[in-house]
């Protein structure tokens, strides 16, 4: 039996209109409905105002059980396209370090950074990785997310990136949120390889990126490409491995250093480059070409305090530009994507508008689901929110607590 949500104060749905993702001033349109109405199962059957839903359930023989939405918000489900949940440990002795001055490298540098986050998932079972993601998981789905990446990266050996990438299957098998795959086996040298780098890349390119495309363990591929960590060529060659083995790329871009990687990304073809701090114009410009999405962190420059990524001249340009979380215990213990909003618009210049586009239909372009979720459409899935606000613009104008009601996964009340 279907469901009719009814005197909807604000109704958003982020159509495209047929597109798989919103552009520069496209973003800026979600489709807002004033006193609407959403009739749904597992998918959206029909949206529309809410004087003409019981005209069209009757039409139809549709007798749906009715949930009045007066004084809410209703949008898309967020779409968090970056995080990296499944760990173990903490760092929170490491921002502490920060606050007092010493920067995210001297940490790195010093043994810290990821590869201490590393040494903890190297002996942690996959029972208490699993946790730790569940934990962070069903955190982000109450406050809003419907859709969630989690990458690996945090095991540096054959062994261990099974061990996450697993862990990663087991919550999505078990969870309603729905959860993508990415293996990120190109986070960091691992020390036992410090002075061979090409062998670890032999590792991954030869022993893991072929079991991970074999067991279906993850879509997608990713790469941290930054000052310290790997460089151009050795991310091209990883990624060329990735797509040949039927695996979509990513590339953490820019966050540290202007390094080139969002040129890089974009001559790879990858679906988004994430970051971007640090980007250049000939990044931008060469992303817009290619069709890559820019996902933006703000979290993580919040944390890191390092200025915002330039959204405004991205999206002037003409770039899709998703917003995620970046969850991970170094540079962004976070997994609020209502507190994503809030930074993206208060601290990096975004409209509410933008945010929500970027939050949602862009979200789910970076993972290449745009077609199932991330707007309210005919046919897609029925992932949203009942926000506890009677216009949008009070999710991002109110923030620091959790206005979000009630998730709706796959035509599911969640929370
Ligand atoms: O996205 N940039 C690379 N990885 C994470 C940080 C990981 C960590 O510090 O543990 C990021 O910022
Ligand atoms: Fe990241």
């Amino acid at each position: 039996m279907p469901t009719l949500l009814t005197n909807i104060s604000s109704l958003v749905t982020c159509n495209s209109n047929g597109s798989v993702k919103k552009s520069g001033t496209e973003m800026q349109n979600i489709g807002e409905t004033r006193n609407g109405a959403l009739l749904f199962d597992t998918e959206i059957i029909w949206i529309g105002n809410s004087t003409e839903a019981l005209a069209y359930c009757n039409q139809n023989n549709l007798t749906p059980t009715i949930i009045d939405c007066t004084g809410k918000t209703v949008l898309p489900g967020f779409v968090d396209s970056h995080t990296h949940i499944v760990f173990a440990g903490s760092r929170a002795e490491e921002f502490a370090r920060r606050l007092r001055g010493v920067s995210y490298q001297q940490i790195a540098s010093e043994g810290g950074g990821i590869l201490r986050t590393m040494n903890a998932v190297r002996v942690a079972s996959q029972i208490d990785i699993e946790a730790m993601g569940r934990k962070l998981a069903l955190s982000a789905m109450n406050y809003g997310t419907t859709t969630i990446e989690i990458k690996s990266g945090y095991g540096l050996t054959t062994e261990s990136e099974l061990k996450l990438l697993r862990a990663i299957k087991t919550l999505r098998m078990e969870l309603p949120i729905r959860i993508i795959s990415t293996f990120l086996g190109a986070h960091d040298l691992p020390p036992e390889f410090r002075s061979r780098r090409n062998e670890y890349i032999d590792t991954i390119c030869n022993e893991m990126i072929p079991i991970v495309a074999e067991e279906h363990l993850a879509e997608f591929c990713d790469v941290f490409t930054d000052t310290g960590y790997f460089t151009i060529p050795e991310s091209e060659r990883i990624l060329e491995t990735a797509i040949e083995a039927g695996l979509r790329v990513k590339v953490h871009a820019d966050e540290l250093s202007s390094f080139g990687a969002a040129e890089m990304a974009a001559h790879m073809n990858a679906v988004s480059a994430d970051h971007l701090l640090f980007i250049s114009d000939v990044g931008i410009e060469q992303m817009r070409k290619s069709g890559t999405i820019a996902t933006l962190l703000p979290g993580t420059a919040y944390t890191l305090k390092l200025p915002f990524a330039p959204a405004r001249k991205m999206i002037e340009r003409g770039l899709a530009v998703a917003l995620a979380t970046d969850c991970n215990p170094g540079s962004c213990f976070m997994e609020n994507m209502q507190m994503v909003l809030s930074l993206a618009c208060t601290m990096g210049g975004m409209t509410v508008e933008e945010a929500i586009s970027a939050a949602t239909i862009n979200g789910a372009a970076a993972l290449g689901i745009s077609s199932e979720t991330g707007s309210l459409e005919i046919g897609k899935s029925a992932d949203f929110i009942i926000a506890d606000c009677k216009d949008y613009a009070e999710l991002v104008y109110h923030f620091g607590t959790n206005q979000v009601g009630e998730v709706w996964i796959r035509g599911n009340r969640v929370v």
